[in-house]
């Protein structure tokens, strides 16, 4: 092979996007020595020692908060991401989660994988326990959206088509974002203004000093009573110590996030998964497609 391109992956990335490097000008594995380039998902690069012949850093997701961007920065590194290439994934789960929490998933499945005895037993444990779980509907509610990048407009998107009411708080958005965001969607002035009204409040920020902690104690509080909070962003970005509290004072129906919590693992009205929002194979393969590209493009034409 001469004079191959070295492609370093930290973490698995989609074969469908891999093979898109060309073999014959492209080493690509997970232990090459001086490498051209780093592929990463998830894995933490902050105190990892970037060789010096890294040109390019590549993201196989849209946060890039577990790279060093600053230091990458200072180096002339650029570290691309793969900005709206696992939206739908993330939206898919969001509106999922916004289901388990309004119709008593959890709690139910754990009530049916108790039951035991007869047909009889099980018909009489089910008509009196099935009450326990009975729901909301999400038509007619509101959705507060927090960040209305790529998955935030799409989660506002489906939110509308299931009959429910949405509004949306950005001060950031982009002007093609703004663009491409429903009429019907409300613009809220400030967060606290979406808190007070939304029945789901859900969050779609990026952690950065500004986002971390974003819904403190007092935001907890100024969102409505018997609320729901979502969290598909970064753990970072909600005080779980606020919101175990606003559950315990009944203040919030539940909180569903995308990370395991010691502090809520097993509270009444939380729902944690394990980061599995990107993780369909269709996402996996866009974002390893999405990285693969802006990486060749980097190493072979400078852009
Ligand atoms: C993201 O930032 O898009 C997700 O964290 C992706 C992932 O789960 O790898």
């Amino acid at each position: 092979m001469a004079n191959p391109y070295r492609i370093l992956t930290l973490n698995k990335i989609s074969a469908q996007g891999l093979k898109r490097f060309p073999a014959e000008s492209y080493q690509v594995a997970s232990d090459v020595d001086l490498p051209d380039a780093i592929l990463v998902r998830s894995q933490v690069m902050h105190d990892m020692e970037i060789p010096a012949s890294v040109k390019a850093i590549a993201r196989a997701g849209a946060g890039t908060n577990n790279v060093p961007v600053a230091k990458m920065s200072a180096r002339g590194i650029p570290v691309f991401n793969a900005a709206g290439a696992n939206a739908n994934a993330v939206k898919e789960l969001v509106i999922a989660g916004m289901l388990l929490s309004a119709r008593n998933i959890v709690p139910a499945l754990q009530f049916v994988a108790g039951l035991a005895g007869d047909d009889a037993t099980v018909h009489k444990l089910v008509e009196d326990g099935k009450k326990h779980f009975a729901g909301i509907e999400l038509r007619g509610r509101t959705l507060g959206v927090i960040g209305l990048g790529a998955i935030g407009r799409q989660v506002a998107d489906t939110a509308l088509a299931l009959g429910m009411r949405v509004q949306g708080y950005d001060p950031e958005i982009t002007v093609e974002g703004a663009w491409s965001l429903s009429s019907q969607v409300k613009k809220a002035q400030s967060i606290e203004e979406l808190l007070r009204h939304s029945d789901f409040v859900t969050l779609h920020v990026p952690l950065l000093d500004a986002t971390r902690g974003l819904i403190d104690a007092s935001r907890v509080k100024a969102m409505k009573s018997g609320s729901v909070l979502l969290n598909f962003s970064r753990d970072a970005i909600v005080d779980s110590d606020a919101v175990l509290a606003g559950l315990h004072e009944k203040h919030l129906r539940g909180y569903v996030c995308d990370f395991p919590s010691q502090t809520l693992q097993g509270q009444a009205g939380v729902v944690t998964l394990p980061h599995l929002g990107a993780s369909t194979e269709e996402a996996e393969e866009n974002c390893a497609v999405m990285v693969v590209d802006q990486v060749r493009d980097y190493l072979e034409h400078g852009n």
